[in-house]
């Protein structure tokens, strides 16, 4: 029996509140959903409070904070009203992220390299407030550093790119992609950070990911959600969590 917690599980719970915002009204309940991922085995609840408010609300998050028995990990772009809603609510950990109005999802990572000057008080307002920080970033070994000298104790992989080349059937790329998750897993570890996940994984994904020994989290939502309408959402993350076991597994019993 392994110890699951030696990876956990963030289930992303936004597009539950996409499909209720297509609506307007109450349904489907964000935190209904954080409820039922919290029974099936998540270890965690993420929510990404976008400025243009597209999914997660300003009430979804008092909603969360006030009734969730899982930490939450808010998801969030660096800005100063963004800074004033995590210092408020102290939620257990912040994920800050690249936003681009017109982008579909978060397309990138940050560049916490180029915006050191910007992001370090953030960072050290966010840690004095006890939140576990973390940078979503590519995996690119200027970007970690970047982390180290800004005192995130956390990074987050984007692993987008390598989840597209699986899509679009490029096994080359993927390779590709995957080694850049690995040897920035490593030399996050190696400079003392806390190595998490995310981005695009799904049941095909996931596994080569989290067989990557180092890396402690991955946050899951689209494809999560999405497959929920098919199989119900405890199942689609039970099986997220399997998939997740069954590599974590096979890499212990081989180092
Ligand atoms: N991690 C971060 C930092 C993200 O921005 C997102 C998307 O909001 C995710 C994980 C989850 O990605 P997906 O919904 O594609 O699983």
């Amino acid at each position: 029996m392994i110890d699951r917690h030696t990876l956990r599980l963030g289930v992303n719970i936004d597009h539950v509140a996409t499909i209720r915002n297509a609506r307007g009204g109450g349904h489907p309940d964000p935190l209904r959903a954080a409820h039922l991922a919290a029974e099936a085995g998540a270890d965690g609840i993420t929510a990404h409070l976008r400025e243009d408010r597209r999914h997660i609300s300003d009430e979804d998050i008092d909603r969360l904070m006030g009734e969730l028995t899982l930490p939450l990990n808010l998801e969030m772009a660096a800005t100063d009203e963004m800074m004033a809603i995590a210092l408020r609510h102290r939620p257990h950990a912040v994920c800050l992220v690249p936003e681009n109005r017109e982008e579909r999802t978060t397309e990138g990572g940050l560049d916490a390299a180029g915006q050191h000057n910007r992001l370090a008080p953030m960072v050290a307002d966010l840690l004095a407030a006890s939140a576990r920080v973390s940078l979503f970033v590519e995996a690119d070994p200027r970007q970690l550093e970047a982390a180290v000298s800004l005192k995130a104790p956390v990074v987050e992989l984007h692993a987008g790119a390598y989840c597209d080349a699986c899509y679009e059937g490029d096994g080359a790329a993927a390779g590709r992609e995957l080694e850049r998750l690995q040897e920035a897993a490593a030399i996050g570890a190696e400079l003392g950070l806390e190595v998490h996940a995310g981005h695009g994984l799904t049941f095909d994904t996931v596994g080569p990911v989290a067989a990557i020994a180092e890396v402690k989290e991955l946050n899951i939502g689209h494809f999560l959600i999405g497959e929920a309408i098919f199989i119900g959402l405890d199942a689609s993350i039970k099986r997220m969590r399997a998939l997740m076991d069954e590599a974590r597994a096979e890499t212990l019993s081989t180092s």
